[in-house]
């Protein structure tokens, strides 16, 4: 059985245009794939993630026999986390453009889940990612328009971390010009709907 994992990542909960195109192209796949496991995980509005903090990553790298109950606690909500990418096959992220980069409860999660010998290992040619055979689909919503451009450092940052975990198969879709104007707005929208159809079909 396939299993599709939602991350949304916008503070506007699913009113968020990223969570309403990752919807979009969810129902789609459900329609395809009525027999798929569909888990969402908001990982900003309703469940933040904290922020990593010297305490937390201390958790991470303390032995497993030696962490305090604090700790323990820190690392069994990072190893839900983990597990719940590890049982998805499809990965579909809602992606808000805030002040240039991700949602810093995006980076928190990215914090999370980078796990040295868990969802990474350092070998003698580098570190090597260890969630692979996954397919992410990244929907990308922002208010000015910058896909293809070197001010768009948003999307190589999301692109890198997760081939440095193993998912190397990512498919970015944009909605921009969200701001500009109701006509760029609408333009945006229309633009990302139709290639959501075409993902889809
Ligand atoms: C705090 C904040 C910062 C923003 N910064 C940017 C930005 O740097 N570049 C941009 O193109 N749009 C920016 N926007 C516009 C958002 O990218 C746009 O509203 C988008 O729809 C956000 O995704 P969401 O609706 O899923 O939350 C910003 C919006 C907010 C609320």
């Amino acid at each position: 059985m396939t299993t599709l994992l939602q991350i949304n990542a916008s503070i506007n909960n699913s009113n968020g245009q990223s969570s309403q195109l990752a919807n979009q192209f969810v129902a789609a796949f459900h329609k395809r794939h009525p027999e798929a496991k569909i888990i969402v995980r908001d990982i900003a509005a309703d469940e933040p993630v904290p922020h990593l903090t010297a305490e937390r990553f201390g958790a991470f790298i303390t032995k497993p026999e030696e962490r305090s109950d604090t700790q323990l606690a820190v690392v069994a909500y990072s190893d839900m986390l983990i597990n719940e990418l590890k049982q998805a096959d499809v990965i579909v992220l809602g992606l808000p453009m805030y002040n240039f980069g991700v949602p810093s409860q995006l980076k928190a999660y990215f914090d999370h889940i980078a796990r040295a010998g868990i969802t990474f290992k350092y070998t003698d040619k580098g570190p090597v990612g260890q969630l692979t055979g996954k397919k992410v689909y990244v929907f990308a919503a922002r208010g000015g328009v910058y896909a293809g451009t070197p001010m768009d450092t948003q999307t190589s940052h999301v692109r890198d971390f997760l081939r440095f975990l193993g998912m190397a198969d990512v498919q970015f879709v944009y909605a921009e010009g969200l701001a500009i104007s109701p006509q760029s707005k609408e333009a945006g929208l229309a633009k990302a709907a139709a290639e959501i159809e075409r993902l889809a079909a």
